[in-house]
């Protein structure tokens, strides 16, 4: 995998598979402090031993739980006094490990410096880019956070063999995002890479790792353009609607990139019935999301539109989604999300049957 190099407004940094990325990372700190869960432990382990500099580990509990202010305040109260501006911290976990510890380390003296080593596919392909931090408050998920870029992304695929078959199904679900707001050919290879062949060999043929790469290549290229999320970066919110509604109404209980290849079905389906979409995507999406074995949403339709409502993108009594008219190609170019009245969506249930 090349190199890939993020511009940022401080400058730019790379992700990359080479070590010595963050090895110099490391030596230019006079402490580094690693951030982990208990399932990631192992890989910071493996991290501290490479950096061999001075350091301390933190291993917090996994699950969206801890992506809270409580979290926060308890790392920001214990570091403190053992770090100053002139420490690193090395990010080591998934999306939640990635979302609560840059934040963290964006408030820590004003902000301190910061690496990412993402341990699941889904903080691979998309958390790990872009510089959104946050934590979730009790009346929703994300409502809380800044921007803030790493120095650096690592990127080590020999981490993904711990992974469970669920957590890459939920990597897979961003992966399908990403090819889908690419072009045809990407959303095609992505649809028949053979994800079970991986999760049985544990190995990244040629193959799987072009596809991550090249979502990084699409997620950097967004928020490239739009770091804000003034525009064009709102087209990373395809399925995202819906998929917060769900993951919030099973209470952060099903993974959220499951979540999201089941957004991309429910919001395709939707712009299909709307006249915004004119491809055979969404039924794709669905196959493929059965055929892996995952289970559809069971409650009632009716009960999702609280949920919508307080989604931040949101605002009145309208929804926004971003619709694909087809892979690759943007319903409304201008302002890339559309308006849908919440009375709408549920409209017609049967459509999402
Ligand atoms: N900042 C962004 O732009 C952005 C984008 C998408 C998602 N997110 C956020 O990312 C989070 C989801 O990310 P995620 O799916 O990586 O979740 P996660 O970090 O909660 O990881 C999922 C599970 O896998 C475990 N795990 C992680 N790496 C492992 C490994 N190598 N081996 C074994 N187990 C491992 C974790 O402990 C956890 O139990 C959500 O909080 C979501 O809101 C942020």
């Amino acid at each position: 995998m090349q190199d890939i190099r993020v511009k940022v407004d401080s400058g730019s940094y790379l992700i990359t598979q080479n070590l010595n990325d963050l090895k110099s990372f490391a030596k230019q700190k006079s402490k580094v402090l690693l951030i982990c869960d208990s399932n990631t432990k192992q890989h910071a382990l493996t991290i501290q031993n490479d950096l061999n500099c001075e350091s301390l580990l933190e291993v917090l509990s996994p699950g969206e739980d801890t992506k809270s202010f409580t979290s926060i305040v308890y790392l920001l109260e214990k570091y403190s006094s053992q770090l100053n501006r002139a420490s690193g911290v090395v990010l080591v976990g998934g999306g939640m490990i990635g979302d609560l510890g840059a934040l963290f380390s964006s408030l820590l003296f004003r902000g301190i410096d910061f690496y990412m080593v993402p341990t699941t596919l889904l903080s691979m392909v998309d958390s790990s880019i872009g510089g959104k931090t946050a934590v979730n408050l009790k009346t929703g998920k994300n409502l809380a956070g800044v921007f803030s870029s790493p120095k650096g992304v690592f990127i080590n695929f020999n981490f993904l063999k711990t992974l469970p078959w669920i957590e890459l199904l939920s990597g897979y679900g961003e992966l399908i995002k990403s090819a889908l707001i690419d072009s045809e050919a990407f959303y095609q290879k992505a649809l028949n890479l053979d994800l079970k062949g991986y999760f049985e060999s544990k190995e990244v043929s040629d193959e799987f790792s072009t596809l991550v790469y090249k979502a990084m290549l699409l997620k950097k290229n967004v928020v490239q353009e739009d770091p804000f999320e003034k525009g064009l970066r709102k087209v990373l919110n395809l399925g995202h609607t819906m998929s917060h509604a769900i993951e919030s109404y099973y209470k952060y209980k099903i993974p959220h990139g499951v979540c999201v290849f089941y957004g991309l079905f429910l919001e395709g389906a939707l712009g299909k019935h709307l006249g915004y979409v004119d491809s055979n995507y969404p039924l794709e999406v669905l196959d493929k999301f059965r055929q892996l074995g995952l289970d559809e949403f069971d409650g009632k339709w009716r009960d999702l539109e609280s949920w919508l409502k307080v989604d931040k993108k949101n605002f009145d009594a309208t929804i926004q989604f971003a619709f694909l008219k087809k892979p690759g190609v943007l319903y409304d170019l201008q302002k890339i999300s559309t308006s849908v009245q919440l009375e709408k969506v549920f409209e017609k249930e049967e459509i999402f049957s």
